[in-house]
């Protein structure tokens, strides 16, 4: 199926970004090799890297800039997602500088300035610059003071300067609150991006599109109509080798507060009035301002947390969770969870909203299913028919790209008979998606300084605020009413109980 003429449809066309010079700190981490550069070599491709463009790598090891430059274009051709173009690669890595430098101290962010001084000389990029955190968190704070304080990002002579942060944002809503305040001391709020790479997949940007261009859903799109909502993000993937990280995390903190609450802001907040940064960001911020906040014992009935233990996913063998290099032999960290969450708002009284992630779990998938209410099926009494199917639409985000209708139709024969049927459409049936690492969007934003999709201070706190509770009650309750899960399975048997206490069940996990 393609579109009503037969062809496929394409983007429209976008203008280049800003001249700039991206100033990335973390530059020997693996986000730099495996997602910042391959997706900068993506812009160059479509032609929307500016002309005058420079990099300059910061990090703690020993290197030169063209060591640091041989090292990007070695590692460009294993992780980039199009075939490699070597004028595409000249553009990104034309003029690459590298700066060795400890995040805390004075003289790197001198170091920092001379090389931007020379590099806007030579390279005409106008002075305009992007400096993304892609460091472990500890360094967010530090570097973001050092930034505001040195002056390196102080907007002058009409040249724009701008931070990104990659996540966490903090670690409780405590910590998330005092780097805003840290941050917003030294830097304007629309100075700062703050990173989520969920919002840069196609699939999730849509869901505005989807309710927002059609006339169809809104209308139906509260608690008259839909019974209850399903967030599911489900991993196949283990903690693998990310052990130390993930133990003093945990799947709520590492999932919930960032990927999982924009997912629920984008298919439950209010229609913003314009497609427009600050309008959209106040929206999904008092969404999340209106989901209930429980108190510690209702948090830990209406949650579920669960860790992984032997199993097979995808017909490979997997240990459990604790048996992970840098994980606690006795820990309690969640690698599974499971929330009920209420809005207290008259869109959404009385509907629930089932939110679960986990890791080893049967395969990934991730997928926002809205449960209409049933039909009455009084009407059919008289009749064998029994029961009607349930009335979904799943908003599939990956890894297949879909949205899909289910419903109930007659099966063709001569008595009434009654089976649930579904309409899908596929993004790749209408769309020519180039393979993408999902920071592109999110780069190019930055570049020409539209924050649509990067969530301002208010509602990254307000998503901490409702996972506080379950981190309190969790830390209290320590080992009590952690429950396990076979790797390879659908999650605990716990979190099946958390929907049948209302009479509602999850959708399996294909
Ligand atoms: C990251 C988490 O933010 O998102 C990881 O730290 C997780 O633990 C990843 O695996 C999931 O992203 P995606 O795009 O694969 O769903």
């Amino acid at each position: 199926m393609t579109a009503a003429n037969g062809a496929k449809t394409h983007a429209t066309t976008a203008r280049p970004a800003d001249p700039c010079c991206l100033v990335i700190f973390g530059a020997s981490g693996d986000l730099t090799h495996r997602l910042l550069v391959p997706a900068l070599y993506n812009l160059a491709v479509e032609g929307l890297l500016p002309e005058a463009f420079a990099l300059i790598g910061v990090a703690r090891s020993e290197s030169s800039s063209e060591a640091f430059r041989d090292d990007l274009a070695k590692s460009l051709p294993k992780f980039a997602t199009r075939n490699i173009d070597q004028s595409a690669v000249k553009r990104v890595l034309g003029c690459v500088a590298y700066v060795r430098g400890e995040p805390d101290d004075e003289a790197t962010y001198n170091k920092i300035g001379q090389e931007l001084t020379r590099i806007e000389r030579e390279r005409g990029t106008k002075g305009n610059r992007l400096f993304y955190l892609a460091t472990p968190p500890a360094g967010f704070a530090p570097i973001g003071c050092h930034l505001g304080e040195s002056g390196l990002a102080r907007a002058a002579n009409g040249a724009w300067r701008r931070v990104v942060i990659e996540k966490p944002f903090g670690t409780d809503l405590a910590s998330a609150r005092a780097l805003n305040e840290k941050l917003l001391g030294v830097l304007n709020e629309d100075q700062i991006f703050r990173i989520d790479h969920y919002l840069g997949k196609e699939t999730v940007q849509n869901i505005m599109v989807l309710r927002f261009a059609n006339g169809l859903f809104e209308p139906i799109w509260n608690r008259d109509h839909i019974d209850h909502v399903q967030i599911t993000v489900a991993e196949s993937l283990t903690v693998g080798r990310r052990g130390s990280y993930y133990d003093a995390t945990g799947a709520l903190r590492d999932m919930v507060p960032n990927h999982l609450f924009q997912l629920l802001s984008l298919i439950a907040m209010e229609p913003p009035s314009r497609f427009a940064a600050d309008a959209v960001r106040a929206e999904k911020a008092q969404l999340l301002d209106a989901v209930q906040l429980q108190g510690p014992a209702e948090a830990m009935r209406n949650a579920v947390r669960a860790q992984y233990d032997d199993g097979y996913v995808e017909n490979r063998p997997v240990e459990a969770y604790r048996k992970t290099p840098d994980v606690k032999p006795d820990s309690t960290t969640e690698t599974y969870v499971a929330l009920k969450l209420m809005i207290d708002n008259w869109r959404w009284a009385n509907v629930p909203f089932y939110l679960r992630t986990g890791k080893a779990l049967r395969a990934k998938q991730t997928e926002v299913a809205i449960k209409f209410k049933q039909a009455p099926v009084a009407m059919f009494r008289d009749t064998p028919v029994e029961r009607l199917a349930e009335n979904f639409l799943v908003i599939a985000i990956q890894p297949n790209e879909c949205i899909g209708l289910e419903f109930n139709a007659k099966v063709p024969g001569p008595t009434i008979a009654i089976g649930g049927v579904g309409m899908t459409f596929k993004y790749e049936d209408y769309f020519d998606i180039a393979p993408s690492t999902g920071y592109e969007t999110l780069i190019y934003d930055c570049m020409i300084g539209d924050a649509i999709l990067y969530p301002r201070a208010d509602g990254i706190e307000a998503g901490w605020r409702v996972v506080q509770p379950f981190i309190d009650g969790w830390r209290e309750a320590s080992a009590n009413g952690l429950a396990g899960y076979r790797a390879g399975s659908d999650g605990p048997r716990e979190a099946d109980e958390l929907l049948a206490r209302d009479g509602r069940r999850w959708r399996p996990i294909a």
